[in-house]
């Protein structure tokens, strides 16, 4: 990369990583100030709020860095991001986990429960998980074979994973929006429930409160991730090992 773009790269990866540790650190602070924390069964109200946490963490955060991390390490040799994106997309794995069973505990053990499933929200936040369940599936699957094939035959398998790679980072950028646009409807429907005047039940929601605007601060920053990501990873200047000349000529 010419001068000019790698300022422009490290620019949006220092806004984008100001973001990502941004959000989760504003989920917590959120939860620890206006939510009062976390806890397990003994506390239902409380364990709901693993859910949006544990969700950042995993589908923003974690995913966020992992879909980064080819860009990030250009200089490395590339099996080392292959494992560090590999462990990162795990690390996931239980956060997601946690963060599904404390919300169906969350409806389950109320009394009355509350039905599961009923809203767009959870809706979309089923299809994203089904994504990013066929993404690790895909990975361990293809990771298993092209390793053990690997043994024999290298040039046989790496046509087909050359093949595989826009596919599976196609999928990878459509999960993140999604989880993008999942978490900003929970966000959403948490501050019609809860913001509420407890003597009268009304919603203050529209009166701008200071959790209010703090819940809205979390989406505006989820919204930019959503336009930054898919930014650095799909441009092609930002691309390991692409000669900028041509491009920077024709400008
Ligand atoms: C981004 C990843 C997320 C996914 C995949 C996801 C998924 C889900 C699912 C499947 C349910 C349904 C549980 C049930 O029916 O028992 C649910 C419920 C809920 N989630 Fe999320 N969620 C995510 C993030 C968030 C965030 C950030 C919040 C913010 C507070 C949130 C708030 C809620 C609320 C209030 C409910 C209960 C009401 C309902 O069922 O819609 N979620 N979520």
């Amino acid at each position: 990369m010419t001068r000019g773009w790698s300022c422009l790269f490290y620019l949006l990866v220092f806004l984008t990583e100001v973001l990502l540790f941004g959000v989760l650190i504003l989920s917590l602070v959120w939860v620890y100030l206006f939510r009062d924390g976390f806890a397990w069964n003994e506390d239902v109200a409380k364990q709901f709020n693993l859910h949006p946490v544990l969700m950042i963490t995993g589908f923003i955060f974690l995913m966020g860095n992992a879909m980064l991390v080819y860009r990030l390490f250009r200089c490395c040799n590339k099996l080392a991001s292959k494992i560090l994106h590999t462990f990162l997309y795990l690390l996931a794995v239980p956060c997601i986990v946690v963060a599904t069973i404390a919300v169906f505990d969350n409806h389950n053990l109320r009394n009355p429960p509350i039905p599961n499933l009923y809203s767009l929200h959870s809706w979309l936040g089923l299809v994203t998980m089904g994504l990013f369940a066929l993404q690790v599936t895909k990975t361990f699957v293809v990771g298993f074979f092209s390793f053990w094939i690997l043994l024999c035959c290298d040039q046989g398998t790496s046509n087909f994973r050359a093949n595989l790679l826009p596919i599976h980072s196609t999928f990878g950028i459509i999960t993140f929006m999604l989880a993008v646009a999942t978490a900003v409807s929970g966000y959403t429907e948490k501050a019609i429930f809860s913001l509420k005047d407890p003597t009268t039940n009304r919603s203050t929601y529209s009166e701008m409160g200071v959790e209010a605007v703090l819940i809205n601060t979390q989406g505006a920053a989820l919204c930019a991730l959503a336009i930054l990501v898919p930014v650095i990873i799909l441009s092609r200047a930002f691309q390991r090992g692409w000669q900028a000349s041509v491009f920077d000529q024709q400008l």
